[in-house]
């Protein structure tokens, strides 16, 4: 007879308890452990997978031929920025996941993948378990997309699911999303960790043994992470933000786990009437176009991040004035606010400049986030250049992490950012001092600096008004 055991189970991390607790002693979050029935005849392994992995044996590492790595079978989809963050295309047989905010445009991008893939002659399945099927009708047909290979199947019910899929025989399957599927032998409602891991292995048993590579879409919590346990993100061959401002219309897919690949790469995407379209120089997106024809304004500098394995070059803006208040605003847009209060610090301590009586704005143009140290140079000179009102000129590009010390310390990456600079038709690129590079075929003309004071001296003059 069948068994029903209950468990208190935390949607958050998965942490197990046999009762009730406000607080998860393992993630500290509060009012997350959630009662789940959980049957014990479910946990019995599919019989699919016993029959599929049975003449599997284990096998010498010595005896596995380099081969096999070049029989990695990739399905390229042609989108260049999708191709390339997973890997150069999806790995045959793999089981992925994307996650993002609701409205990022999930859906819009693997609608837009789905369709170059069918076209590339594979068949695809597109489970859709939030939308109804005109929905999605109404999507492509916005996107433009038509095709003959691609099926459209709108259910929640992953045995259903499964059903179809051994049907059709997909070569490309995307679950849209994993938190409204729920498999009906277990009592725990959809979007439960217990159905989230059930449903996420079985899939993966499916892409395994069937050879379908799956895409499956994850919601993701308030702080950013993808509902359900971390457990998911273990499962999965590789994991993939679709992340941007919902009210800007750039997107960044950023690969955070990859098993065919690095995880340093990342595409850029810009929301348009009619769909995704592909950044390739995102550069530009993030520069102010106005810089040729007039002398710059006090306060804007550039600097070269570093996003992903990418170099990137964004303008920083800094706003200094008197303050109406009793104590000042320091306020910190696409920088960390800690990396603000550090650097002001510094420029209080070791250039001597006083703030204390001042409000400071730092923001990212283009609505950008910019969590490296490399952009302190830029910062600190953004600062200066609005608070003794000079212009910095718009031609010169800053990199360089600030020490408390007042030095300037390395980055990482540091040729391909100059590479950047200089492809975008930048003069100057000021760095920090080198100890055994030595840069030689570069056109842009390379200042090395040891302290912020030699910056200072450099690009704003002294530090009199
Ligand atoms: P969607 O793909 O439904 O997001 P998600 O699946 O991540 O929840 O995208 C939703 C948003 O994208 C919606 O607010 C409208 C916008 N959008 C466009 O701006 N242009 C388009 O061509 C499409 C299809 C959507
Ligand atoms: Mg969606």
């Amino acid at each position: 007879m069948e068994k029903v055991k209950t468990k208190w189970i935390c949607q958050n991390c998965g942490y197990e308890t046999a009762k009730y607790l406000g607080k998860c002693p393992d993630c500290f979050s509060w009012g997350t452990i959630v009662e789940e029935k959980v049957c014990s005849q479910n946990n019995k392994t599919s019989s699919l997978s016993i029959k599929n992995f049975n003449n599997q044996k284990p096998e010498l590492l010595s005896s596995i031929n380099f081969n096999q790595i070049d029989n990695i079978k990739r399905q390229k989809s042609g989108i260049d920025e999708f191709d390339r963050v997973t890997g150069g295309g999806l790995v045959l047989g793999s089981l992925n996941l994307i996650a993002g905010d609701p409205g990022i445009g999930k859906s819009t991008l693997l609608l837009q993948v789905c369709s170059k893939l069918a076209k590339n002659g594979l068949k695809l399945l597109y489970v859709s378990a939030e939308e109804s099927a005109i929905q999605i009708k109404l999507r492509a047909n916005r996107l433009n997309i038509n095709s003959d290979n691609l099926y459209i199947y709108t259910n929640t019910n992953f045995e259903l699911i499964e059903m179809q899929i051994n049907d059709l025989k997909p070569d490309i399957l995307v679950i849209d999303s994993i938190q409204t599927i729920f498999k009906s032998t277990l009592s725990s409602v959809s979007g439960t960790v217990s159905q989230i891991k059930e449903c996420t292995l079985s899939f993966m048993q499916i892409a395994k043994t069937l050879n379908i590579t799956i895409i499956i879409v994850g919601h993701v919590t308030k702080d950013g992470n993808i509902a359900g346990p971390k457990i998911l993100e273990h499962m999965v061959d590789s994991v993939f933000y679709f992340e941007g401002d919902k009210y800007k219309s750039y997107r960044i897919l950023r690969c955070n786990k990859n098993r065919f690949g690095a995880t340093d790469e990342l595409g850029m995407f810009e929301m348009e009437e009619f769909g995704l379209r592909q950044i390739l120089n995102p550069s530009e997106l993030f520069l102010n176009k106005h810089k040729e024809d007039d002398n710059g304004i006090s306060g804007s500098v550039i600097v070269a991040t570093n996003d992903g394995n990418r170099p990137l070059l964004v303008e920083i803006e800094s706003l200094v004035g008197v303050t109406p208040y009793p104590s000042p605003r320091r306020v910190a847009n696409g920088v960390d606010y800690n990396r603000l209060l550090q650097i002001l610090a510094v420029l209080e301590k070791r250039l001597g400049l006083n703030l204390s009586k001042q409000d400071v704005y730092v923001n990212v143009a283009g609505g950008l986030n910019i969590y490296e140290p490399s952009s302190d140079l830029g910062i600190a000179v953004a600062i200066l250049s609005c608070a003794y009102d000079v212009v910095f000129d718009p031609k010169t590009v800053l990199l360089g992490e600030i020490s408390l010390s007042g030095y300037i310390k390395n980055v990482t990456n540091i040729e391909k950012r100059i590479l950047e600079a200089q492809k975008l038709g930048f003069n100057r690129i000021i760095i920090p001092k080198q100890q055994n590079k030595k840069f030689k075929d570069f056109k842009i003309k390379i200042l090395e600096v040891e302290k912020l004071k030699d910056v200072v001296k450099l690009c704003i003059g002294n530090l009199k008004k």
